[in-house]
């Protein structure tokens, strides 16, 4: 595909709407057929809205509904389903059985053109078999806007002008749909959504998800319940994958969606066993055999009681006031989640109502799907460069047009290693995808292959340190590559720039930009060197008035009082970070101890393993950091510090999260003193929290998640016994905190 169609303005019309409809397409069976999107979401979404409108235009009606009509049925693939939905008319009585809403009937409106959708109906992989949904899965309109979301509501408003809606405000979870048959309460089928009419049998990778349960817990079990909902990975295991895939040499999955998808798709149920993936369930589909609740709420209530994960931050009862509050509260707090969600979706609770108001070809009207701003964008890449880091470390990046994503701007990402290029395959010259959700660092996913000049030449990592011109060196076996000159200057910069951050010796006004002009200067060369600086030697340095040379060296000068656990922390030693710095300072109350110490000595500190004391005892080995050590002693750098009794490791092993605020603990106190303990103190409740620490206004989803996960809940006071003896005391209520 040539380069520039996807944004291509100023052609006529037709020729336009022919090369959208070619575009939208295409990346929709990248998307769903081949589990591979080459573009963004949000740029998809683009091509969408531009050919709606277009189209909309070309019919002589209105631009744009809410969106998403073209959308639905490319990605969805509607067109191969005309016909198939016609059998659920919605008027059909949900008690006969069948059908629990207008969900997979076609209402008033008929099939639309479908054109776009017959080009994407591609056959399921033949890795699974083929299943035909009983009733189709169909997609849903988009809101990209409070506007688009109030003319829905208008919308159906026309539609049943006599109603009053209640709505079912959910947290639209950025997964793959899959669909669940239980037959007398046993999972029979497990199916992805495929081109909407049919599916793929993923029945026996589905089993794998401990989320998903073989039984329901319903007596008796209805004949028939079928529900949708959807498969997600969240951001620990997500990170984690990657983490595992970097260490093999293998390509990162770009986000969760994607990781989940590859982890289902697999032929071998034992890896999708292997790869923690998460189910959230979001519509009774289907129930035969008992009694339909009245409405959508009920039906998730019966969900969960049957064993069916559901969402706690599902709010039913809602007006389209509380609708559009609740999409904008989740549209900031969206990182506050341990998955990820891509939008809220806005449901009529009634399913009367919602058989009234049926469905298009492609999507109910009874529900609404409020889109965030897209996390992904495309850009320029520029070039990609090498930095090289405190240990000498040579790390690619990509150097990009800059370009907004989520809130910040982006110029700069790291490409991890070597291989990493290698895997993405990303050039300089390439489009490339970015993506940053939240406060993750941002990454670039890969190209856009359809954008790719011919003959464009694939990266070489350079055989030269960039900084100092030595050779780099990659052991066999080994995924990074170093610079192994000692007098590499920007391993001098790197050195000094950690020497003085704020974990460390928390220089003001040191930062990389001063200590590389004090390096080329020749002033520095490395830590101690700090300590020798005069104020008159900074005066000649551009960018130093008087004050600021002043200032410089008396914030030096402040630091030498710094605690010995900094100092320690601020030598860079390979794996020693700030925690286990603390524990050796603690434990030797003195530098010199730990330079003579010997490995055993070491890693019979808690916290500190064997790896960590031999980079300690090799770091020391080293003439020239021995002298370093000394010249800084000389300096009068504080080297001792005060050693206290070691702390019972009561919590190793565990891990503790606090929530909400103490009255006797910093947030920052609390965590040292469980990692004192030598317990972890993550951010979020997982399976694998110990126990969960309740102050004052805790976070509701963590209360919620330990809830159901039966994470056992401490109060202060259970936080200290907790703390001197390991062990979880009475369990106090969660009052305060909604579910
Ligand atoms: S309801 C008839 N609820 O979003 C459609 N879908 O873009 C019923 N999704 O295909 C879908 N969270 O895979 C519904 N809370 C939620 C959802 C949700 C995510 C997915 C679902 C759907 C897609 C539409």
């Amino acid at each position: 595909m040539p380069r520039g169609e996807v944004t291509g303005a100023a052609v006529d019309g037709a020729a336009r709407i022919e090369e959208l409809r070619r575009l939208v397409a295409y990346h929709a069976y990248r998307y769903h057929t081949l589990d591979d999107p080459e573009i963004p979401d949000g740029d998809y979404d683009a091509l969408v809205r531009e050919l709606a409108a277009l189209e909309g235009l070309a019919a002589g009606g209105e631009p744009v509904e809410a969106g998403g009509s073209v959308e639905a049925r490319a990605r969805r693939g509607a067109g191969a389903r005309r016909g198939a939905g016609a059998r659920f008319e919605a008027s059909e009585p949900a008690e006969a059985g069948g059908p629990v809403d207008g969900g997979g009937s076609v209402g008033a409106g008929g099939p639309g053109e479908g054109e776009v959708a017959l080009a994407v109906g591609a056959p399921p992989s033949p890795l699974f078999a083929p299943v035909r949904h009983q009733d189709p899965m169909l997609s849903l309109d988009n809101a990209f806007s409070e506007e688009e979301l109030r003319a829905w509501a208008a919308r159906i408003g026309r539609l049943l002008p006599d109603a009053t809606f209640s709505f079912v405000c959910e947290l639209k979870i950025d997964g793959l749909a899959i669909g669940l048959r239980y037959e007398h309460g046993e999972l029979v089928r497990a199916a992805t959504r495929g081109d909407g009419v049919v599916g793929e049998d993923v029945t026996a990778n589905v089993r794998t998800v401990a989320a998903i349960p073989e039984r329901l817990a319903l007596t008796p079990a209805p004949a028939v319940l079928e529900a949708r909902g959807e498969l997600y990975m969240t951001l620990e295991a997500f990170a984690a994958l990657n983490e595992r895939a970097e260490a093999n040499g293998e390509r990162r999955f770009a986000n969760p969606r994607n990781a989940a998808a590859g982890s289902l798709r697999q032929k071998d149920p034992a890896v999708t066993a292997s790869r923690a993936l998460s189910f959230w369930t979001h519509q009774l589909t289907r129930l035969e055999g008992a009694p339909l609740p009245p409405t959508h709420s009920a039906c998730l209530e019966l969900l969960a009681s049957a064993g069916l994960p559901v969402n706690p931050e599902i709010r039913s009862g809602a007006t389209l006031d509380d609708a559009v509050a609740y999409c904008a509260r989740w549209e900031a707090a969206r990182h506050d989640l341990p998955y990820e969600i891509d939008g809220a979706v806005v449901k009529v609770d009634d399913l009367a109502q919602r058989r009234e108001l049926g469905a298009t070809s492609h999507a109910p009207r009874w529900a609404i799907a409020y889109k965030f701003p897209p996390e992904e964008r495309t850009t320029l890449l520029r070039e990609i460069m090498v930095s090289i880091g405190k240990s000498g470390k040579a790390t690619p990046f990509a150097v990009l047009e800059p370009v907004v994503v989520a809130g910040s701007t982006v110029g700069l990402a790291s490409l991890h290693n070597e291989d990493q290029v290698r895997l993405k395959d990303v050039r300089p010259g390439d489009r490339v995808i970015v993506r940053k959700a939240g406060d993750v660092i941002p990454e670039v996913v890969g190209p856009v292959l359809a954008e790719r000049p011919p003959d464009l030449p694939a990266w070489e990592f350079p055989r030269t340190c960039p900084a100092c011109g030595e050779p780099l060196t990659r052991l066999p076996g080994e995924a990074d590559t170093f610079c192994t000159n000692a007098d590499c200057p920007a391993q001098q910069v790197q050195r000094i720039v950690h020497f003085a951050s704020r974990g460390a010796m928390d220089i003001e006004g040191l930062g990389e930009q001063r200590v590389t002009q004090l390096v080329n200067a020749g002033l520095v060369h490395d830590a101690a060197d700090l300590y020798l600086l005069r104020a008159d030697q900074l005066g000649e340095l551009e960018g130093f008035a008087e004050l600021s040379a002043a200032n410089l060296v008396a914030a030096i000068e402040a630091s030498k009082a710094r605690p010995l656990a900094n100092l320690l922390f601020g030598l860079a030693i390979r794996h020693l970070g700030d925690t286990t710095a603390r524990a050796l300072a603690l434990a030797f109350g003195d530098l010199a101890a730990i330079v003579a110490a010997g490995a055993e000595e070491l890693a019979a500190v808690e916290g500190v393993g064997p790896k960590i004391a031999a980079s300690v005892v090799a770091f020391f080995a080293v003439e020239r950091n021995r002298r370093l050590v000394e010249r800084l002693t000389a300096a009068g750098v504080r080297t001792t510090g005060e050693r206290a009794p070691v702390l019972a490791p009561t919590l190793a092993g565990k891990s503790i999260v606090v929530t909400g605020s103490l009255e006797g603990w910093s947030r920052e106190a609390a965590e040292a003193a469980i990692k004192a303990r030598g317990g972890k103190s993550p951010g979020s409740v997982s399976a694998k929290t110990t126990a969960l620490v309740v102050g004052a206004e805790p976070g509701a989803s963590k209360v919620t998640k330990a809830a159901e996960l039966g994470v056992p809940v401490v109060d202060e006071a259970g936080f200290a016994r907790l703390l001197e003896t390991g062990e979880i005391g009475e369990v106090p209520s969660t009052g305060g905190a909604d579910r």
